[in-house]
């Protein structure tokens, strides 16, 4: 069934959707990894794509940036399209020196101050959690693959630019509970799957770090999200 923002038709999607933030990435996860391709929505230039990956019937689309947007799309793949697992594959920021650029975090919590869930379903709650099993799926299969792995609670936020008071508020925050990183979308992701009982897990390569001021150039960063990808695409099928 069509929504305002999926044109797929009912079982054009699958059950598990890898989650880039970037339409253009998606179209080349699409690309190169997944056999018997079908681009099943591009509403706004929002591509989804279906295929199969080693045999398995795997989709992905794209999030765009944030939580409104990643809070439409993937509420519409959970409630409407019947998806059971959504794998969002993005970066982040570190906010620690122990993390480094091209580093792969694998949050097992996540913070926020965004009002999300409150406006979506008055919770309250500042920390949302992703799914025990996709994650338990995801940490073996990296074992298995011999890539690193760092897991620990992350913070979600909406904003991007911040001024130098609400940084300083965030900063304690940040200390206090030991966040790792930051990216923008994950807390809307996992309210969602709670909310419709599905699954959720979110996988980060460190692109940036807010304490060193590192920041990967555009080829290490295609080669490092390649990386993860791979690691998404086996957890997926195990
Ligand atoms: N994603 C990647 N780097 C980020 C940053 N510095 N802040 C928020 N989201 C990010």
């Amino acid at each position: 069934m069509a929504t305002p923002h999926n044109r797929a038709a009912n079982g054009e999607i699958a059950k598990t959707v890898l989650m880039p933030g970037d339409p253009l990435r998606a179209k080349w996860i699409a690309e190169t990894y997944l056999a018997d391709v079908q681009l099943v929505s591009d509403v706004r230039n929002v591509y989804c794509y279906t295929g199969q990956y080693k045999g398995v019937t795997v989709s992905v689309m794209a999030s765009g940036m944030g939580m409104p947007s990643i809070g439409i799309y993937s509420y519409e793949l959970y409630k409407f399209y019947d998806v059971e697992n959504i794998i969002r594959i993005g970066s982040a920021g570190a906010y620690t020196d122990k993390l480094k650029v091209l580093d792969v975090v694998l949050a097992d919590a996540v913070w926020s101050e965004s009002t999300y869930g409150q406006a979506q379903s008055l919770d309250m709650k500042n920390w949302q959690y992703p799914s025990e099993e996709l994650n338990r799926q995801i940490k073996d299969t990296a074992l298995k693959m011999n890539k690193k792995l760092v897991s620990g609670p992350i913070h979600s936020s909406d904003v991007f630019y911040h001024e130098a008071d609400a940084n300083d508020v965030l900063r304690k925050m940040v200390d206090e509970e030991g966040l790792l990183c930051v990216e923008m979308e994950s807390f809307a992701l996992f309210h969602n799957a709670e909310v419709l009982g599905r699954n959720a897990a979110c996988l980060l390569t460190i692109s940036d770090s807010l304490v060193t001021g590192e920041e990967l150039d555009a080829d290490a960063r295609a080669t490092a999200f390649a990386e993860m990808v791979e690691l998404a695409l086996e957890a997926a099928i195990a």
